[in-house]
């Protein structure tokens, strides 16, 4: 169950989609003074070597974030998280990419807190050790899905949970379904962001069905497709052309700001600029 690694992936498509999402979300909390709570139930190990082996094997993040990342032509909603990914390569060389918790402890303010949950026992290890000492970060070897349970609601009561399962078991779709209505129920003020891949375009349209069906109002829905579903130049069937993110309660004209986001990241990552992004109201209010 936990052979994924994410260090084959770092810095992929996809994972330039959530993150630069991630970061408009972490800056709509902070446009408020009062302090929020970030929970990420997939953590991950943080931070990413893309000189490692792991990483050099299929070097996914070369059709990733290789292509953006010193672009000077960027929208003004990629650049904060541009400038992170270019902080932490200051030669000019990508070698290290951050993960969603390193994004996130980038944006955090003095008063705000984030909880990360990582079931992997190495990538657990590494993550605990990068955040040693760190009063604002708690690093717990746990489900992500008994978290929900653990740590909502935050005593802040305003905050963000990211769920980025690495769906390598069946019925991944369905337990997320199910755990974002139980966590909506004890929390239901709370922006959730739901991370899912688009290999099989089937279980995405039965996975809306069954988000929209537990009665959670306002789920914005984002897609990026990286290349055609059909046709000659298709991926092979179940290997991911895209991805996806449903926003639970997300922040004011979120919907506005993502649609020319998303349309710029197409064009760059997208095989010859023949994907497509979507902006769409999954439930309205
Ligand atoms: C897609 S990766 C996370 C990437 C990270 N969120 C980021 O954006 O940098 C998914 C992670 O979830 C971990 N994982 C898998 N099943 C889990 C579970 N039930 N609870 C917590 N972590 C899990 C995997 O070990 C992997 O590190």
């Amino acid at each position: 169950m936990l052979s994924y690694r994410h260090l084959f992936h770092a810095g992929n498509f996809a994972d330039v989609f959530k993150h630069a999402l991630l970061v408009r979300l972490l800056a709509a909390l902070a446009r408020k003074a009062k302090p929020y709570c970030y929970l990420d139930t997939h953590a991950g190990t943080g931070r990413y070597d893309l000189a490692h082996a792991w990483a050099q094997k299929a070097r996914e993040f070369e059709h990733g974030i290789a292509r953006v990342w010193q672009r000077a032509d960027v929208p003004a909603a990629l650049a904060e998280y541009l400038a992170l990914v270019r902080a932490g390569n200051p030669d000019g060389v990508l070698r290290r990419y951050p993960g969603s918790p390193c994004i996130a402890r980038a944006l955090l303010r003095p008063g705000d807190r984030m909880v990360l949950a990582e079931l992997n026992r190495a990538d657990f290890a590494e993550l605990a050790e990068h955040f040693a000492g760190d009063r604002q970060v708690q690093v717990r070897r746990m489900d992500g899905f008994e978290a929900l349970g653990a740590f909502l609601p935050p005593q802040e009561r305003r905050g963000l949970v990211l769920i980025d399962s690495s769906f390598d078991r069946a019925g991944e779709f369905a337990r997320i379904a199910a755990a974002l209505a139980g966590a909506y129920r004890r929390w239901a003020t709370g922006v959730y962001a739901v991370w899912y891949p688009i290999a099989a375009p089937p279980a995405v349209r039965r996975f809306e069905r069954e988000v929209a069906e537990t009665g959670i109002r306002r789920i914005l829905q984002l897609e990026l497709t990286v290349a055609p579903e059909r046709g000659a130049d298709a991926p092979p069937a179940g290997r991911m052309h895209g991805c996806g993110m449903l926003v639970v309660n997300p922040p004011w004209r979120l919907d506005e700001e993502a649609g020319p986001l998303l349309d710029w990241l197409r064009g760059a990552l997208a095989q010859d600029g023949r994907g497509a992004s979507a902006v769409r109201w999954l439930v309205p209010e």
